[in-house]
């Protein structure tokens, strides 16, 4: 009978007993939608809070990562006809967004060492067409922001940034998602806050992107809704301000979501923690993994410790094999993903530092809730694995 591995080592939610009453408390209250967003509410001191933490003077609360930057697209104005520059080895819902506001996806390679955007390739992307840009602070270390924002001015485009993946994490001190003109986060299952299934938060010094994306994540309803729902004659006093979607947050998850802000940073130090531990252990023996590379100007959140290698698909199910829960983000760069061929398709070969990574990365388990032991046992199996 083949050997239960030693040990489990994988993802598992942080679901505190007071995390647990929040939650229950607004189950009990019988207020789970929030209808009217300037009104006192879990998700309206979510939004405060997060502001608060982050020094922005604006968010919206959302449903999800995804909705988070589809209303901070709309909201910076893009639509049919433009183009917004972003990378290919990202998730598939940034290209999804960028199409669904009717805009084109264009596309430029990333470093092989941060996977971030290669901001030295912007500039030659960008065509009279170009209305914004989307960095993704991929895996949890910012883009290199000065030269991005400076380009982004020199030609005058929006900058939506993309911060599911670097809640908490800082270029040169500040906090990503404040450099732009919008920053979305997620806080589904696995990322840095992770409110009990799906959430967003949409953050942005403009108050005018703030009140069209308050807008846009509620039905489009604003002033002529909430002054109409005050009528004393009905017929006709509710107008729609604008065609809108339904991107709200439970306020269940909203309640959850502010106890987790305050762990924000002492899960992102434990899991730089984790990954310096990784570090150490994996110096001690010969392998030819390529460890993560921070730069100088990075406050990492090590939501995802990459590594990559030649024998990713062998090491990856020796690992898993052992108890060792790794993934693959992302193993189809968007040119090369089937549904993106007629917005942003583009044969092999087009990107080659993002095609490279796609066959070589593989994210090791670095979560918060793991401790030096789990590190340790991980480090061992690959030490392992290098050995046999
Ligand atoms: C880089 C990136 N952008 C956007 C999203 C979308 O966030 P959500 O799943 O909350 O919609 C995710 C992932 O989940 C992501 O990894």
């Amino acid at each position: 009978m083949a050997q239960a591995p030693a040990r489990d080592v994988r993802y598992k939610p942080v679901m505190t007993d007071e995390m647990i009453e929040a939650a229950t408390r607004v189950l009990r209250s019988g207020k789970y939608i929030r209808s009217f967003p300037l009104e006192d509410s879990e998700g309206k001191r979510f939004e405060e809070e997060f502001c608060a933490y982050i020094g922005a003077p604006h968010a919206v609360n959302v449903s999800s990562g995804t909705a988070a930057l589809h209303t901070g697209l709309l909201a910076a104005g893009v639509g049919p006809g433009d183009e917004v520059i972003t990378v290919p080895n990202t998730f598939s819902s940034v290209a999804d967004v960028i199409i669904l506001c009717g805009a084109k996806p264009v596309l430029v390679d990333v470093e092989p060492d941060t996977y971030n955007m290669n901001v030295g390739l912007v500039e030659r992307a960008i065509t009279p067409r170009t209305k914004a840009i989307l960095p993704v602070h991929m895996n949890g270390q910012a883009v290199d922001m000065d030269p991005l924002m400076a380009i982004a001015r020199r030609h005058g485009l929006k900058v939506v940034e993309d911060v599911c993946h670097a809640a908490g994490a800082k270029y040169k001190g500040r906090f990503l998602g404040t450099f732009g003109d919008a920053g979305a986060f997620s806080f589904v299952q696995n990322k840095c806050i992770s409110v009990g299934g799906e959430g967003g938060m949409l953050v942005t010094p403009d108050p005018r992107i703030w009140e069209s994306s308050m807008m846009l994540c509620n039905h489009g309803r604003g002033r002529r809704w909430f002054e109409g729902h005050k009528a004393y004659h009905m017929y006709r006093a509710q107008q729609i301000e604008t065609v809108g979607f339904n991107y709200r947050q439970n306020e269940l998850l909203s309640a959850i979501g502010r106890i987790q802000l305050r762990y924000l940073d002492e899960w992102n130090v434990r899991r730089r923690e984790n990954a310096a531990l990784y570090a150490r252990l994996l110096g001690r023996f010969k392998h030819d993994l390529t460890l993560p590379a921070t730069r100088p100007y990075a406050e990492h959140s090590m939501l995802r410790f990459v590594v990559q290698t030649p024998r990713r698909d062998e090491l990856r199910a020796y690992l898993e094999n052992r108890g060792v829960h790794v993934m693959v983000e992302y193993g189809t760069p968007i040119h090369l993903d089937h549904a993106y061929q007629p917005y942003c398709g583009a044969p092999e070969g087009t990107f080659p530092v993002t095609e490279r990574l796609a066959q070589t990365i593989l994210t090791l388990p670095c979560y918060q809730t793991l401790d030096a032991d789990d590190i340790g046992y991980v480090s061992e199996v690959i030490r392992q694995f290098y050995d046999a």
